[in-house]
């Protein structure tokens, strides 16, 4: 599904094949450090071609000039788990701090509740503060510590922390009735 969330330079739509290639470049963007933290390797242009095609919910943020700026994923788990969304974010080194991600994490809470998923988990290396705070404010609460559970790029142990939220009626309602304007403030919906 094509999206219509917009800031003011930045649109977000759905990943399709034509941004494999700024895609790429995206990921080749982000400096070493980052690409650390996300787990399939993004690097390999297969994988990301196969992204467009492979079923998860994709959404990339592009500028004016085309360029891609930010990528949000939402993919529903299998099985006995299939009532759970695990959402995965990243932002380019340009656009941090200017409020991409919180645009695009909230997309993707809206996304992910409409589709039906009444959990949400995220999961954040332990040095990461700022994907802490920004899913921390939008109600995600930690729910697993997983000590040495990743191993970076120069093979050094980390810890990972998985952030979850559970969809309630509440929330499931708040989705029909604009689910984004809830989630402005602490991440709760406001009182009825
Ligand atoms: C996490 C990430 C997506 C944030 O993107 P961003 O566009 O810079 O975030 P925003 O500008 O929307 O900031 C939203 C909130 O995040 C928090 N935040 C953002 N940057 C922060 C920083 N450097 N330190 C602490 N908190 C920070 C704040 O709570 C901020 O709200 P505020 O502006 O009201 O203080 C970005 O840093 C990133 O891509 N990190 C690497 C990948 C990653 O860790 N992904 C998450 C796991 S999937």
């Amino acid at each position: 599904m094509t999206d219509h969330v917009e800031t003011p330079s930045v649109t977000v739509e759905a990943l399709g094949a034509g941004h494999a290639d700024a895609l790429q470049r995206f990921f080749a963007g982000l400096p070493e450090g980052d690409r650390t933290f996300i787990k399939e390797d993004v690097t390999d242009p297969a994988t990301v071609r196969a992204w467009a095609e492979d079923g998860t919910a994709r959404w990339v943020a592009t500028g004016p000039d085309g360029g891609i700026d930010g990528y949000v994923a939402v993919r529903r788990l299998s099985g006995w788990s299939d009532h759970v969304a695990e959402l995965r974010l990243v932002v380019g080194p340009r656009r941090r701090g200017s409020g991409l991600g919180r645009v695009l994490a909230r997309h993707a809470v809206t996304e992910a509740i409409a589709s039906g998923a009444t959990k949400l988990v995220v999961e954040v290396v332990a040095e990461q503060g700022a994907a802490l705070a920004l899913f921390t404010a939008l109600g995600f609460r930690g729910e697993a510590l997983l000590e040495d559970h990743i191993r970076d790029r120069s093979g050094q142990l980390r810890d990972l922390l998985v952030l979850a939220h559970r969809v309630d009626a509440t929330w499931s309602a708040m989705d029909t009735l604009g689910l984004p304007e809830a989630l402005d403030g602490d991440g709760a919906p406001d009182p009825a």
